[in-house]
């Protein structure tokens, strides 16, 4: 057993362009952040339970090792659900003391979920002696948040705090998994992340049905045409279909194929380099989820408001699920200063709520750290 500590750390992501297409079957355009979530793990002095601390929250577990299945409706069942995918595979865990700590805003949709379940899949393979692919550990966070969390998420999240490159974001095809690193030639600009600090309520349960209407439209369309997914309908192929579909039904898959359509034209552009194209690709991919998709608020909205109109803005979205959370803006940096401090102070004083804004800084994906690197 695990006699000295050893480290580990995940991401979290921002998602540039592509939201709530990852289980329709579409392309997402995460990048992994410089933030996420550390992890020691080290030898318990209980050989049957395991010990679970969080430096963010001050719910501690000590749970025995017939215990471990059973959740607690806590942060602690984001390390229990992967503990199972493990335990299920013949890798039973006990004996053990894990020690979190994040930098990442929570519940803010920059996946601090996903970084926890990912620091813990990554370090449970690296103390079996690693019987898991990157791509299979993705998998298993992924099932640990959908069957055990009940969240009924794609692979996103998971997928880019696993296979983050610095510097780079992944184009990532959720149907097939293949996928790119995408290096970002940022030529004087920055992406800027603004956190509205809205508590979001019941994300989990708007989420489940967006995603249920989506499998209903899907459902619906199937009867006459032959896909496996939403997202492998182009545009001008969904228009001509969509007479079979009403109400928000129509709606939400309107946005799946339109985003899908925005994030294959994105990722063109920046490769061309064009990245005034992709600031507007952002602008629609937000309308698209404000109005279809219906995932904004108010706090989101009045965000990216403001900065589509700022000087030096070139597009802004909000990134990952909705409902809150956070925007990103593609700006030039020599702006930035000025427009936290001109947006910030227009939030606040709208919502008497402070906005937080953090520079994106684009870093690699879910490691073992050397004691000398590692920030505790
Ligand atoms: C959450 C989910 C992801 C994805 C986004 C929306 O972050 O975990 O799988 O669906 O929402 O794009």
């Amino acid at each position: 057993m695990q006699k000295t500590e050893r480290h580990f750390f995940a991401p979290g992501r921002v998602n540039l362009i592509g939201d709530h297409t990852d289980y329709n079957g579409g392309l997402v355009f995460p990048a992994a952040l410089n933030m996420g979530t550390y992890l020691t793990v080290k030898q318990h002095d209980d050989a049957d339970s395991c010990r679970f601390i969080s430096e963010n929250d001050p719910a501690e577990f000590l749970i025995r090792k017939e215990e471990l299945s059973q959740k607690r409706n806590s942060w602690v069942d984001y390390p229990l659900g992967v503990i199972k995918e493990f335990t299920d595979r013949g890798f039973p865990v006990s004996g053990l003391q894990f020690h979190y700590r994040g930098d990442l805003p929570i519940g803010a949709a920059l996946s601090s979920s996903a970084s926890i379940e990912m620091v813990t899949a990554v370090a449970l393979n690296a103390l079996n002696g690693s019987p898991f692919t990157m791509l299979e550990l993705v998998q298993m966070a992924q099932h640990a948040e959908n069957d055990f969390v009940g969240m009924n998420c794609g692979i996103m999240d998971q997928f880019a705090s696993g296979f983050g490159k610095k510097n780079c974001a992944i184009a990532l095809d959720c149907n097939t998994l293949e996928y790119e690193h995408v290096p970002l030639e940022m030529q004087g600009l920055k992406f800027v992340i603004a956190n509205t600090n809205k508590k979001r309520g019941l994300v989990d349960s708007a989420y489940n049905q967006r995603r249920s209407e989506c499998q209903q439209a899907l459902e619906i369309l199937q009867q006459h045409t032959s896909v496996e997914n939403l997202c492998q309908l182009t545009v001008s192929q969904f228009d001509e279909l969509s007479e079979y579909l009403t109400g928000d039904v129509l709606k939400r898959a309107r946005h799946a194929v339109c985003e899908n359509g925005h994030v294959r034209e994105a990722i063109t552009a920046l490769k061309r380099g064009d990245m005034s194209s992709f600031g507007q690709l952002m602008n629609a991919s937000h309308a698209s989820l404000r109005d279809d998709y219906e995932v904004t608020c108010p706090e989101l909205d009045f965000l990216a408001e403001q900065a589509q109109q700022f000087p030096g803005v070139l597009g802004n979205r909000m990134t990952g699920a909705g409902f809150g959370g956070c925007t990103v803006t593609l700006i030039a940096e020599n702006q930035v200063d000025v427009f936290v401090e001109n947006v910030g102070g227009a939030y606040e004083q709208q919502f008497n709520i402070c906005a937080d804004f953090y520079v994106a800084e684009i870093g690699e994906g879910t490691r073992e750290m050397k004691n000398a690197e590692f920030r505790m």
